[in-house]
């Protein structure tokens, strides 16, 4: 049986991310000592491109890097695995974004510093004459770290295209509270569903009540991610809870992105189910939480199927 693929735009950031520690006692304001512990591709956006590239799907970023190394690398790494990088914007003088923690003598973060400046630049100049070739893909994954403006821009103008919303952080997932009514799908944790709806998710009915406020904004398919509790899902046929699937936790960072992706690349094909595409979407955050770093570079389809057979949820 040929499987069908996913065909997905994922709009947002893609960069590099940074660890550095400091060999000596963290001295602020002064230069200290450090070594790099590593340097690795990051950006919600990319991570959830990466996912869905390794597992076999069509996908295409639309992002920004300055005119630098940085930016090249970003790119070519991008294209090696097949991912589309033509919309993805070289913008002369500027500097391509990344994140950089430095952590003291111990192994604590001492200071974190995000560089997004070059997404500020995707403004709705830079792509209102792309607009007919990003239309031309069916699902667009959309990253909060856009322009509120060009998040609003893109929700009008989503013409055939399913617009899924990816909130990144508390701070970034207001963009989206202006375009609800236009969302065909939203992904979000429990700290950036409260920044859209004003409730405090601890437990699994204010996830619920947060769903339906949301359904009532007009969005039409919602899941709330509840880390190491599971997650909510909602569509018109009924709201259920999903507990995570086992797993050797190793590092639980970018399981929310991988979400994403294993989710997507079932609810993008024909005839999916929201069922399936949680089962999924479960089946990578587990796998990926099971692996060091961001990225399970040796994903196959299979191993999430596998992995997916196992989730089950209970009606709310
Ligand atoms: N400790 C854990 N044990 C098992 N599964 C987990 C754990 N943490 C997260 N997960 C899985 O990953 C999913 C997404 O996690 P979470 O809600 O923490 O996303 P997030 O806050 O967006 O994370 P991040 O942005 O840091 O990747 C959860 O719904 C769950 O299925
Ligand atoms: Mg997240």
């Amino acid at each position: 049986m040929i499987t069908p693929l996913a065909n997905i735009l994922c709009f947002g950031a893609a960069h590099f991310d940074r660890t550095l520690q400091c060999t000596e006692q963290f001295v602020p304001a002064a230069s200290n000592p450090v070594r790099t512990l590593h340097r690795k591709p990051g950006g919600v956006g990319r991570n959830i491109a990466v996912h869905l590239r390794l597992l076999g799907n069509n996908v295409a970023m639309l992002g920004a890097v300055g005119d630098d190394g940085d930016g090249e690398q970003v790119i070519a790494a991008l294209s090696e695995l097949g991912i589309d990088t033509r919309a993805i914007h070289r913008l002369e003088g500027k500097h391509t974004a990344g994140y950089t923690a430095v952590l003291d003598e111990t192994g604590e973060l001492a200071l974190g510093m995000m560089d997004a400046e070059v997404y500020d630049f995707l403004s709705i100049d830079l792509l209102a004459d792309q607009l007919p070739n990003l239309q031309a893909w069916p699902w667009w994954l959309i990253d909060a770290n856009l322009p509120a403006t060009t998040i609003s821009w893109l929700a009008d103008n989503k013409g055939g295209s399913k617009f899924c919303a990816a909130t990144v952080s508390p701070s970034k997932a207001a963009r989206f509270a202006p375009v609800l009514d236009k969302i065909d799908l939203l992904i979000t944790n429990r700290a950036e569903a409260k920044v859209l709806t004003g409730i405090e998710i601890n437990e699994i009915d204010q996830a619920k009540t947060a769903i339906e406020l949301l359904r009532a904004k007009g969005v039409q398919d919602v899941v709330i991610t509840l880390g190491a509790k599971g997650v909510v899902s909602s569509d018109r046929d009924g709201t259920a809870f999903w507990p995570p699937l086992p797993t050797k936790v190793c590092d639980v960072n970018g399981a929310g992105d991988a979400f994403y992706s294993g989710f997507l690349a079932c609810f993008a094909k024909p005839g999916a189910t929201m069922d399936a595409a949680v089962s999924e979407g479960l089946a990578m955050a587990s796998l990926t939480a099971e692996t060091q770093g961001t990225t399970v570079w040796d994903l196959t389809q299979d191993a999430v199927h596998l992995r997916a057979k196992h989730a089950y949820k209970k009606p709310l």
